[in-house]
């Protein structure tokens, strides 16, 4: 597929927005210092901290880090919002609440309604849940401050 370009200026911190590419749903998260150290804190409870095992594309290089992000724009988080179990579209959830069978630690992130997977702000799957691994970041490159082009 063809890549797209997305104008994320208008995407202001701990927003998020999504766009169709390779006619899957890809999110573009802006996360907010809090949401960057909650990255941090989910280090030990997620199965693949540092992405080792990528789902159904290769991670990009330049995204093999802590954020899974390019480094000069280490807040803005770009995946492939499928789940990686079954495939179903979870949920983001950015403010914890009373919920079952989410982790008491889980700082928020994404929420898989189908079989209860969960991801924290990096889209890591949390461990001992049905989802194996964490969801997929495609190839982005920023072109301009505020343009991001992925594929
Ligand atoms: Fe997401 Fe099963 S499809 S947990």
């Amino acid at each position: 597929g063809a890549p797209v370009q997305v104008d994320i200026s208008g995407l202001q911190p701990g927003q998020l927005m999504t766009v169709a590419w390779r006619g899957k749903p890809v999110w573009i998260l802006n996360r907010t210092p809090d949401m960057m150290a909650d990255v941090k804190k989910a280090d030990p409870d997620v199965v693949d901290p540092n992405s080792k095992n990528p789902f159904s594309m290769p991670m990009p290089k330049y995204c093999q880090n802590e954020f899974r992000s390019r480094e000069d724009h280490q807040n803005i988080l770009v995946v492939v919002a499928v789940c990686t179990h079954l495939g179903c579209t979870p949920t983001p959830r950015f403010t914890p609440g009373p919920q079952a069978n989410l982790p008491d630690n889980w700082p928020g992130g994404f929420l898989c309604p189908c079989h209860g997977s969960t991801y924290d702000l990096d889209g890591r799957v949390f461990k001992d849940k049905p989802a194996p691994q964490n969801l997929d970041v495609p190839r982005y490159m920023f072109t301009s401050p505020t343009t991001i082009v992925i594929g």
